[in-house]
């Protein structure tokens, strides 16, 4: 077991966050990381109505009485989402945990959370936005480095710097990630100063991840070797797995191409039917380098349960090993 402030504050069992993850992280996936230990975080922008979005927070609960947050999507996205409605939800619902990604978060959804009484994570790249959120009255601030799967941001420093460089610059509890896939991930990281982690890339190769089964093989299958960058030309860098989409996606930024057309290979859709159908070259599976690390799809209990053992093992023999 290993308790930090993170683990107070989220009331969870261990100090594991499952990543948002878009189209993924529904409300049984949510309930299912959140019934494992960790803390589930349900994707807002997955649903297009109010209505559909109050029905998904409902759901969370159905499912599990374990904490979970919702992410609100601070990143450009291809459709228009009021967040403002989100919102409304959250505070009606009495959501506890609300997380916020992206491009710096905006006041007054920021005063809102605080207003209702939120835990306000806010996950980000950089010192300067931590600094920035954490004046603005976030509770907790999630950084990841560069390995991570998804977007990468600008700065590109990896999780080794980014974490312990984030630690000694807020006073807010901080949750590191990008590459954590174990129990020597967990326990490196807490030693950086963080007081949890969180696993995006990781979580997709277990046995409730809602992709396909030819997708966890391939993660399995896959190396370090196997993520690329894509989209930095258009300001919106993500990490993602090397496949016919991906590989056409930087031939068309290498080209100088419209806008348009990048939009169309990396189209949300085209990710949603590889995750629903197995195609495994149809769309863009944001992918970390973490998946070196991945060599089974175990369950979520038998994976959490696994990278606490194995951290507590190792901070045992290091500390025997001190002398
Ligand atoms: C398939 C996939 C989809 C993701 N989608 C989102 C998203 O919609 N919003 C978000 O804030 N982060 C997203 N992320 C990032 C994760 O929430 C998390 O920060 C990241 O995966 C942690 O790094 P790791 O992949 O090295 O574990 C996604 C990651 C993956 C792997």
């Amino acid at each position: 077991m290993f308790k930090t402030r993170i683990t107070e504050m989220l009331g969870i069992r261990h100090p594991i966050i499952g990543g948002t993850m878009m189209w993924i992280t529904t409300p049984e996936f949510v309930a299912a990381i959140s019934n494992a230990g960790g803390l589930g975080i349900l994707a807002s922008a997955i649903y297009e109505t109010r209505d559909g979005f109050a029905a998904a927070v409902d759901r969370v609960r159905e499912l599990t009485d374990q904490p979970f947050a919702v992410n609100i999507n601070l990143f450009p996205s291809m459709r228009v989402i009021d967040n403002r409605d989100y919102v409304d939800v959250l505070v009606e619902k009495k959501v506890k945990i609300v997380e916020t990604s992206g491009h710096s978060a905006p006041e007054d959804l920021c005063e809102r959370f605080k207003k209702a009484g939120m835990t306000w994570i806010h996950k980000c790249v950089g010192v300067r936005y931590a600094l920035k959120v954490e004046e603005m009255g976030a509770d907790i601030v999630t950084v990841v480095g560069y390995e991570n799967g998804g977007a990468t941001g600008r700065l590109d420093l990896g999780t080794l710097v980014l974490v312990p460089r984030v630690v000694e610059s807020v006073k807010v509890p901080v949750i590191g990630g990008g590459g954590v896939s174990d129990g020597r991930g967990l326990l490196a990281v807490l030693a950086l100063g963080a007081e949890g982690v969180i696993l995006g890339t990781r979580i997709l190769a277990t046995r409730e991840a809602p992709i396909h089964e030819k997708i966890k093989q391939a993660l399995v299958r896959a190396s370090e070797l196997d993520t690329m960058l894509i989209m930095r030309s258009i300001h919106a860098t993500h990490r993602v797995w090397i496949n016919e989409a991906a590989k056409k996606c930087a031939e068309l930024e290498a080209q100088g191409a419209e806008l348009g057309e990048i939009l169309k290979v990396v189209a949300g859709t085209n990710a949603k039917r590889m995750y629903d159908e197995g195609d495994l070259d149809a769309g863009i599976l944001s992918c970390g380098q973490g998946v070196g690390l991945t060599h089974d799809i175990p369950s979520l209990q038998e994976l959490f349960e696994r990278i606490i053992s194995e951290a507590g093992r190792i901070s045992r023999k290091l500390t025997a090993a001190a002398v």
